[in-house]
This record gives structure tokens, C-alpha cells and sequence, in this order.
């Protein structure tokens, strides 16, 4: 029987359907859809079913470590959580009870700048770590702004992203007529409307946090980015390797690369100056057809491995994909849609077991591995996929 409450809830998946009974379909599907035909999507999820655990029988039970450097700083946990734009429309007040919850956690937030949260509120919301992911929606001026202020707030990284020259197509957003519900007119909205009454719910929730979310971190000269302008912004404000020079003078801090998806382009990051990648396809949400991240990940270690911290995301479901992809060599990982559903669920109580389950079945897999140190991971533990890229 699914889970009918958080506190029920054995893994991520039953978070998804508690989020999915919570939220109207029009903002379920944003979280849960992908690009197209959805093919990366699944496929990153397929490349952790494909490796196969070797462990290391009859080792004498021991407490279990999970602590992890990142960027200097240590962590309790070895993943984090990814940016996740609009985690507002999940639920009140969103970006803040995400951060608070990684921060009790003892892992960082990572806050994307499509937030609804301003992005002081949400560093003062976390006793924890967090990083400030940036898009040049707004344009260089804007984006330096928002820059300055991530680090007067206390942000420890900037996370760059590099795969989102335009937004992909995301079919089930145009089906379910998301642009209409943010932004047509009445008569526009009306065939879509029925998904929002089916879930008064969340409507309240929703209304009594204001409304339909500005977002605080893109000022223009208008104000507050409105909602129906992101799109747009995002086609228009790609970002490219000539931008890293004056962003990293603007930052001054640890940069972060996360949309790497070849060696190539792991080494161009490393010569724009990243001192940490994510090897990432933005959970196949923007080029369709790409490889799965955990099947490129070996070709960028031996790129650029001993040069940056190399971190991964893409398809995470499990604390058994974690230990895998630790495995493979990334150092640690970003988890999306798993918090994300948590969010969702019930905010960060929501969260707070999203993280609770990966972090336990992190536990169990290393005590049924046969090593009980996330730091003593290593290839010897699996047996990779040899399917064809
Ligand atoms: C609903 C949603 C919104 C996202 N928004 C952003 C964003 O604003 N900036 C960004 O860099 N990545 C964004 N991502 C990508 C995530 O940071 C991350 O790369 C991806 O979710 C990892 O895949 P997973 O969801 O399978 O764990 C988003 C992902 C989802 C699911």
C-alpha cells in the first residue's frame, strides 16, 4: 500500500506520489517531466539500474561515515541539493524550508536564481552551507547585481549553468498550458483551469503565500523579474566561456561548473577557472537524447579528475546511487527531484525525509557493502555498464 503520509513514506518514489496527490497536474508535471521524448530523463535513471554492486562479504560491522570535503568544506552527507527553480509554486515559502532542512542536514543548498525566495532570506533560513546558481537572465548588469548580493548575503560557491542556452521543450508544460495559467487572459486560461480547482489544497497554500511568485533575485529595472518573463530571459541570456573572466572578477569565490557533459567541455571549464564541475544534463530536462551522466562521468575524471573536484546529478532516486556514483569517482553528488518531490509532499518536513531516506539507505548499502567510509568508495565496489553511449 503507498504511503499516505510523509512520515510513511519508504522512498522517493512514494514522496512523488504524495507530491502528485498535493499538487495541481500543471506544477506536479513541471518537477516531474522532462525534454521531448524524455529519453535522458529515464536514461539517467536506467545508468545507476545498470551498475551492479560487488561487495566485500563477512567484514566485521562498523558505524558509518559519511562525511564528505566539498570545496574545502566538510559535509555530514555526500550529496547536496540542486538548484531547483520556482520551488516557491511547491510550496510556501519553498526555497527557504528546502535550505533549512539540507542545513539541519548538514549538507548545503544550492539556490537556483529563478527562486521566489529573495536570496537573503534563504541563506539566514540555513545554519548550513549554501551555494547561489547563476543564470544571465536580465543581462551582465543584472546578473553582477545578483552576484554581489549572493555574496554579501554569505554564499560559499557560485554554481554556473551552462546547458541552458534556450529552455527545452517540455512537452507536458505546453500540454498542461503552463504559459496560460501564468500569464493569459482569463478566457485563455479557462480549459486549464480545472487542474488548479482539483486541488484547493495547495490553492490556499498557495494564495496565502502570495500568489504567483515575482523572482526577487532578478531585478530589473521594472523590479522583480515577473513569472511569465522567464522563458524569454533564458533564451536571451546564454551564457559562454568568454563571460567566466568577468564573472569569476565579480564572484571572487569558488566557482562551480555544473552542466559539464564531455571531456571537452570538463576542460574547458578547468581553463575558465572552475574549481569544481557537475556533470550534469539538468535531469534531461533540456537536450533530449543525451547520454546519461553516470556513463560519461568516467571519460571527464580522466580529463580534467585530478584538476577540479569533479560532482554529478542526474536520475538520483536511491542512497544506492549515490554509493554508485561515489564508486565511479565523483566526489559527491546533487540530488533534484528527489528533495524536490519532498517539497512538495510537505515542504520541510517533506524535504527533511527525502533527505532522512537517502541518507539511511546511503548507511545500510555501505554496511552491506563491506565499507563503511563513503571516502573509501571505489571502482573495486562495482561493475559498470558497458552499454553503448
Ligand atoms: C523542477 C526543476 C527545476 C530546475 N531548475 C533548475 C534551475 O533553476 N537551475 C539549474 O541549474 N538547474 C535546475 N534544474 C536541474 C537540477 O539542478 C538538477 O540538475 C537535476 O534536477 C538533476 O536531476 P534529478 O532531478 O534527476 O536529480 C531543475 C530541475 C528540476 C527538476
Amino acid at each position: 500500500m503507498p504511503a499516505r503520509r510523509v512520515d510513511d513514506a519508504l522512498n522517493i518514489e512514494d514522496l512523488r506520489r504524495l507530491a502528485q496527490r498535493r499538487l495541481p497536474r500543471v506544477v506536479f508535471d513541471y518537477i516531474d517531466g522532462g525534454a521531448e521524448a524524455e529519453i535522458t530523463m529515464h536514461r539517467n535513471v536506467q545508468a545507476f539500474r545498470d551498475v551492479t554492486f560487488r561487495p566485500h562479504s563477512a567484514v566485521a560491522s562498523a558505524p558509518c561515515s559519511l562525511r564528505t570535503t566539498v570545496l574545502g568544506t566538510m559535509l555530514e552527507l555526500p550529496f547536496l541539493l540542486a538548484p531547483i527553480g520556482s520551488s516557491r509554486m511547491f510550496y510556501p515559502q519553498g526555497e527557504c524550508a528546502a535550505a533549512r532542512a539540507a542545513g539541519k542536514a548538514g549538507t548545503a543548498y544550492i539556490l537556483s536564481t529563478l527562486a521566489g525566495c529573495p536570496l537573503e532570506d534563504v541563506k539566514a533560513s540555513t545554519r548550513g552551507h549554501a551555494w547561489y546558481q547563476l543564470y544571465l537572465v536580465g543581462g551582465r548588469d543584472v546578473a553582477t547585481a545578483s552576484i554581489a548580493r549572493a555574496r554579501a548575503a554569505g554564499f560559499q560557491a557560485l554554481v554556473v549553468t551552462i546547458d541552458t542556452a534556450v529552455a527545452g521543450m517540455r512537452e507536458r508544460d505546453v500540454r498542461n498550458g503552463a504559459k496560460q495559467l501564468s500569464s493569459g487572459t482569463p478566457r485563455q486560461m479557462l480549459p486549464y483551469a480545472w487542474q488548479i480547482a482539483a486541488r484547493p489544497r495547495w490553492l490556499l497554500d498557495f494564495f496565502r503565500d502570495g500568489g504567483l511568485m515575482r523572482f526577487p533575485n532578478v531585478v530589473l529595472g521594472t523590479g522583480p523579474m515577473p513569472y511569465e518573463d522567464a522563458a524569454s530571459a533564458l533564451a536571451e541570456s546564454g551564457v559562454s566561456w568568454e563571460d567566466f573572466a568577468w564573472i569569476k572578477d565579480a564572484w571572487q569565490g569558488p566557482l562551480v561548473i555544473k552542466g559539464v557533459q564531455s571531456a571537452d567541455d570538463a576542460r574547458r571549464a578547468v581553463d575558465a577557472g572552475a574549481d569544481a564541475i557537475v556533470v550534469s544534463n539538468h535531469g534531461g530536462r533540456q537536450l533530449d537524447g543525451v547520454a546519461a551522466t553516470l556513463d560519461i562521468l568516467p571519460e571527464v575524471l580522466d580529463a580534467v579528475g585530478d584538476r577540479v573536484e569533479v560532482l554529478l546529478d542526474g536520475g538520483i532516486r536511491r542512497g544506492s546511487d549515490v554509493v554508485k556514483a561515489l564508486c565511479m569517482g565523483a566526489r559527491a553528488v546533487l540530488v533534484g527531484r528527489a528533495y524536490a518531490y519532498g517539497l512538495a509532499a510537505g515542504g520541510e518536513t517533506g524535504v527533511a525525509k527525502a533527505i532522512e531516506i537517502l541518507r539511511s539507505d546511503i548507511v545500510r548499502t555501505l554496511n552491506l557493502l563491506g565499507c563503511h567510509d563513503v571516502a573509501g568508495l571505489e571502482r573495486s565496489y562495482v561493475t559498470p555498464s558497458f552499454r553503448k553511449l
